[in-house]
C-alpha cells in the first residue's frame, strides 16, 4: 500500500453532530481570522493567502445536484489558500453509469487530498467516507447542510456577537438546513425554536439527539408564538432539491412564511437569514428578505470564509 493511503485518523466533515464544541468554535474563529486576512490584503477576488497554507492540496468536488454558492465558494476557497479544485458533475462521471461509490472513493483518494460531495442521499456521503482514504466533506445531502450553517453562525456573530444564549427561530420546512441548525444549537449553546407543520418536521431522532446532548431545542406548530423575542429568524425554500410533492408543500407551509407580521414578534434588532436560493413570495416576502434586518448577502459571502476554515480543519492545519 502506498503512503498516501496511510492518513489516519481522517478528519471528515460530515455533520456538525460529529464535531466537538471546541472544534466547531475553532472553525468559526479561524474563519474570522482568514476573512480578516483577506480583507486586510485588499479583498480582491484574486486574493491569494500570503502563506498559501494549502499549496500542496487538491480537492475533488462532486455534484449530484445543482449548486451556485457551494460550488463557487469551495473552488475560490481552495484557490485562495494556494490549492487546486476539480469540479465533477456526478452524471459526467462513471458514477452516473453505475460505477460504485466505494470504487470511486478509492480511486479519487489516489488522485486528490480531499473529496467534497453534494449527494442526493446522505447514505451516499457515508459510503464515500467509509471507503475514501482522504477527508470527505458534506456539501449538502437530503439530511443535512453543515457547511451552510457554519457560515450562518459566523454571519450571526459578525453582526451581533456571541450566539451563545441567543434565541434562533426556524420557520418553515424541517429540512436538511434545519437539521444542521439543530446540531449547531447544541454545539454553540443557542436556543433553537423550530416552527414546522406536523407533515414537515425535522427527524425525531435529531430532536432526541439534541435533548440528550443538553440542547435547548424545541418544536412548535405556531410560528407567531415561536418568533416572539427571537434574535434571528431563519427560513429556507419549501421545496428542496429532490422534493416532488410541490403543491402539497406550498399549501401546508404557507402559514410559516416569514413576513412583516412574523418579524414584528421578534426583537427590534433581530436578523433575518436564508441560505438561498430564495423563492420570494413563498417562504419569505420581498419586504423581509430585501429589508434592513436581512443579512443574506453576508451569509452567502461567508460561505467562502467558512469553507477555507473547514478545509484547513480537514487537513489538520
Ligand atoms: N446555499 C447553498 O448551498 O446554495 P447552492 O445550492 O447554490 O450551493
Ligand atoms: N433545502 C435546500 C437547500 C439548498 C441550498 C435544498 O436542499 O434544496
Amino acid at each position: 500500500m502506498s503512503n498516501y493511503r496511510l492518513k489516519n485518523p481522517l478528519r471528515h466533515f460530515l455533520d456538525l453532530a460529529s464535531l466537538t464544541q471546541d472544534e466547531a468554535r475553532d472553525i468559526i474563529e479561524k474563519a474570522k481570522a482568514l476573512k480578516a486576512t483577506a480583507t486586510q490584503e485588499g479583498n480582491g477576488k484574486g486574493f491569494i493567502h500570503p502563506d498559501r497554507p494549502l499549496a500542496d492540496k487538491s480537492l475533488a468536488m462532486i455534484f449530484e445536484k445543482p449548486s451556485t454558492r457551494t460550488r463557487v465558494s469551495f473552488e475560490m476557497s481552495i484557490h485562495q489558500l494556494g490549492g487546486t479544485a476539480i469540479v465533477l458533475q456526478g452524471d459526467d462521471m462513471q458514477l452516473g453509469r453505475g460505477e460504485s461509490l466505494s470504487d470511486t472513493a478509492q480511486v479519487l483518494s489516489g488522485f486528490v487530498d480531499a473529496v467534497m460531495l453534494r449527494a442526493n442521499s446522505h447514505d451516499s456521503l457515508l459510503e464515500m467516507a467509509a471507503h475514501a482514504t482522504v477527508p470527505v466533506i458534506n456539501a449538502l445531502t437530503d439530511y443535512s447542510h453543515p457547511c451552510q450553517v457554519m457560515a450562518d453562525v459566523l454571519t450571526y456573530e459578525e453582526h451581533r456577537g456571541p450566539i451563545k444564549g441567543k434565541k434562533i427561530v426556524w420557520s418553515g420546512d424541517g429540512n436538511n438546513v434545519a437539521v444542521s441548525w439543530i446540531h449547531a444549537a447544541v454545539l454553540f449553546g443557542c436556543e433553537l425554536v423550530l416552527a414546522c407543520p406536523k407533515e414537515f418536521c425535522p427527524p425525531t431522532q435529531v430532536l432526541e439527539w439534541a435533548k440528550n446532548n443538553g440542547g435547548k431545542v424545541s418544536l412548535t406548530h405556531h410560528p407567531l408564538e415561536a418568533a416572539r423575542d427571537a434574535d434571528c429568524i431563519i427560513t429556507d425554500t419549501w421545496v428542496s432539491m429532490g422534493d416532488t410533492d410541490i403543491e402539497e408543500r406550498l399549501a401546508i407551509l404557507a402559514p410559516y412564511q416569514v413576513n412583516r407580521k412574523l418579524m414584528r414578534e421578534s426583537h427590534d434588532d433581530s436578523l433575518f437569514m436564508h441560505c438561498l436560493p430564495a423563492h420570494r413570495g413563498e417562504e419569505v416576502t420581498d419586504e423581509v428578505i430585501d429589508g434592513p434586518r436581512s443579512v443574506i448577502w453576508d451569509e452567502a459571502e461567508n460561505r467562502l470564509h467558512i469553507q477555507k476554515s473547514i478545509l484547513m480543519w480537514c487537513f489538520g492545519k
